[in-house]
């Protein structure tokens, strides 16, 4: 499927993933619209989010096609539909979303707002306005405590280790009702651990930045024995990019019913790095950037602690089934991916 002059929804595209994806579109694609929707929730400084969507605005100053941009809630189902009755994207890429895994322990209304009843209203949306492929962002998360790996999507996903993880399975199972019941070509995409520019401050390399620039002490859970699957940021957008285009195909049964146009993916680098050798990495990268001085006792800032409530040891995907599919490897190493991460942030400072 050709992108050029589709309107396409991307909701959460201030958000760290959608930005990079809106702009990437922007650059892609020759005229079409791209509308960004998004409730620029406080989960995290709002002001970076401004930022990302100043950039995305900036950059459809040069881009053949339009962007615009509407504040709104997805579990606001009226201001939701107002949209598609406007616009009728015919495709929706779905990454507004509660995310991270520790929150949930005390906010669980928000993830059950965003999570569950926005994406049912995305659901609803696109059985009523009709569009060509719903593509929504899942989680590695569904895997809970999976010990087989790599994690394959034939693997279990029953077992989640905490709601963040419960309602994006949930997900993947309202999207699949609604593709067997009303035809609606739906990709659901398990993202593993994703990095970079302008990324979220909740996130261990963010959040580990932030408080050795204060001065802070930065925990290393399950005493740095945890492995986790990093995917820098282009990756994920060219991945993306790549599903947009490629709807699953509709295809009608023995029974005379459709076969729900419905697939699941694994993005991920498909090369678990340690903890502990990511952390030397950044640090390194934080010198070498400017953002923290060379003599920096690192040594004094870190405390060795035990696995926290909700969270997982290793995480690993298996994207052969992507690969396949979609011609395409994450391929940039966390050396190349934290560079242009910390570069980014001594340009940023927050
Ligand atoms: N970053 C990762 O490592 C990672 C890993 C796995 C899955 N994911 C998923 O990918 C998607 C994008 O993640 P991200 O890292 O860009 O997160 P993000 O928090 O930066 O972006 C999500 C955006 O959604 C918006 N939002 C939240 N609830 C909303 C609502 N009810 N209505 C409208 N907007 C709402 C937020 O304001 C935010 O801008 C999410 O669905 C997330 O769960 C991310």
């Amino acid at each position: 499927m050709n992108l050029n002059h589709k309107t396409i929804l991307v909701t959460g595209s201030p958000g760290f993933i959608g930005a990079h994806l809106a702009i990437r579109l922007l650059h892609e694609m020759d005229c079409g619209t791209i509308i960004s929707f998004d409730s620029m929730n406080d989960y995290y400084d709002p002001e970076l989010k401004e930022y990302r969507l100043k950039r995305i605005e900036e950059n459809a100053q040069n881009a053949s096609a339009k962007h615009i941009f509407i504040k709104g809630n997805l579990a606001d189902k009226a201001v939701l539909n107002s949209v598609f009755e406007r616009y009728h994207p015919q495709i929706v890429v779905n990454l507004a979303a509660q995310a991270g895994v520790r929150y949930c322990i005390d906010h669980p209304d928000s993830y059950i707002e965003s999570n569950l009843i926005g994406f049912y209203n995305i659901l609803e949306a696109c059985r009523h306005y009709t569009v060509e492929h719903l593509v929504f962002a899942s989680s590695s998360s569904v895997y809970g405590g999976n010990t087989k790996i790599p994690f394959s999507t034939d693997d279990k996903t029953d077992q989640p280790m905490n709601l963040y993880a419960a309602t994006k399975k949930s997900d993947e199972l309202l999207a699949h009702a609604y593709a067997k019941l009303f035809n609606i070509p739906s990709t659901g995409l398990r993202f593993f651990t994703v990095y970079g520019p302008a990324g979220r401050p909740d996130m261990f390399y963010y959040s580990a930045t932030l408080k050795l620039i204060k001065g802070e002490t930065i925990q290393i859970y399950n005493y740095g024995n945890c492995k986790r699957d990093f995917t820098y940021i282009d990756d994920i957008i060219e991945g993306v990019y790549r599903v947009m285009k490629k709807p699953p195909e509709k295809k009608t049964g023995e029974d005379g019913l459709p076969i729900p146009p419905f697939k699941v993916y694994n993005i991920g680098g498909g090369q678990p790095e340690n903890i502990l050798d990511f952390i030397d990495i950044l640090q390194k990268e934080l010198v070498r950037a400017g953002v923290l001085p060379k003599n920096y006792d690192f040594e004094a800032h870190r405390e060795f602690v035990p696995m926290q409530m909700g969270d997982v040891a290793v995480t690993y995907a298996d994207s052969l089934a992507f690969e396949q599919d979609f011609n395409f490897r994450p391929n940039i190493g966390i050396q190349e991916g934290l560079r242009s991460y910390t570069l980014w942030y001594a340009s940023y400072g927050k």
